[in-house]
């Protein structure tokens, strides 16, 4: 039995809670995964730890109203470092915000996990990014997993992909579309809708990063590109020596002339190995209609492998989402189980 506590229990955080809730039979009777949510500690919505288990759907229903903490019986008012120390869980599902500036308050939530020996599973990528090495290296030296698939294309198995199935190939250069917001206001300025008006929708549908600039400006994507340099081709490479541009200098004029040569505008996240490290970049792209990152409209995101012994790989899927960043959370959840 996983004991779970969440740090932070947001969109995201409530994605993951339904799908245990809805697939908590044959989570256990297909892979012999059994959980119980000990505690969970939002900084808005309240908090409640109950050693023998929260249950899942009055969690969900009390979150909806920003009252976790009336929680019958259960202890409250505890906030994140509190919550991870008495929770007595041995996994920590941390999805609070964002900042990819200082990666705080979730970076002090990693390292208090970790030291404590506890697994972290999260979709956080402002420590990820920031932090990715000392953070691993103090996992392996308590001996728990740090898991992150969530951080790069949502649940759609980017990482994993690399980890497992393409262990044994080297992983010569990663490119793609990583930011969803983006790559649909650039779909939608084809159609002929302006700038301000995509950036608007985007926000709407809950694409957007709660700062239009982390996503314009290719900062989110930046953070992906990082994480995917550190995880995957193991070079550890500093946000500043990312070429960053956004697409905020792309006019509806720009969409027009690249669709009349038979190109489309995107957004390309790129890491490439160059002389024993990488070049890593972000910045508007025309790309030509044949290749495969072409056809990959609205907030839909896509990564290409080049590999040494397969040749380039193509995955495309989504990049955001309530229950499609859940799941990464869960297929996190389950790689830890097979190997614990
Ligand atoms: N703002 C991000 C995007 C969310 O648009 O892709 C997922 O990281």
């Amino acid at each position: 039995m996983h004991k779970l506590a969440f740090i932070g229990f947001g969109v995201v955080g409530q994605g993951l809670a339904e799908i245990l809730l809805e697939k908590k039979k044959e989570l256990r009777n297909e892979y012999g995964f059994e959980y119980s949510i000990v505690a969970v500690s939002d900084f808005k919505k309240g908090s409640a730890l109950l050693a023998e288990g929260l249950d899942v759907a009055k969690l969900l229903e009390l979150a909806g109203k920003d009252e976790i903490s009336d929680y019958p019986g259960a202890e409250t008012g505890l906030d994140a470092l509190q919550t991870i120390e008495k929770s007595g869980a041995d996994i920590i599902v941390e999805v609070s915000y964002t900042d990819i500036e200082t990666g705080e308050p979730a970076y002090s939530h990693f390292k208090a996990a970790l030291e404590s020996g506890k697994h972290i599973v999260t979709t956080n990528k402002g420590p990820t990014a920031l932090f990715f090495t000392e953070l691993q290296e103090l996992a392996r030296s308590k001996k728990a997993h740090f898991r992150f698939e969530g951080t790069v294309l949502a649940g759609t198995p980017a990482l994993n992909l690399a980890e497992l199935c393409l262990a044994g190939n080297e992983i010569r250069e990663i490119r793609g579309i990583m930011n969803g917001t983006t790559n649909f206001i650039l779909t939608n300025m084809e159609q002929g809708k302006s700038y301000e008006a995509a950036l608007k929708e985007a926000q709407e549908l809950g694409y957007a990063e709660a700062k239009p600039d982390a996503d314009v400006e290719g900062w989110d994507a930046l953070a992906k590109v990082v994480i995917l340099s550190k995880s995957v081709m193991g070079v550890d490479v500093d946000k500043k020596d990312v070429d960053r541009t956004g697409i905020t200098g792309i006019t509806l004029d720009d969409v027009k002339k690249a669709k009349a040569d038979g190109k489309r505008w995107k957004l390309i996240g790129r890491v490439v190995k160059e002389g024993g490290g990488v070049k890593a970049s972000v910045g508007p792209e025309m790309v030509d209609l044949t290749d495969p990152l072409a056809s990959v409209g609205g907030a839909t995101n896509a990564l290409t492998f080049v590999t040494d012994l397969l040749g380039e790989v193509t995955i495309v899927g989504a990049g955001a989402g309530k229950v499609e960043t859940g799941f990464s959370l869960l297929a996190d959840l389950l790689q830890i189980h097979r190997v614990t």
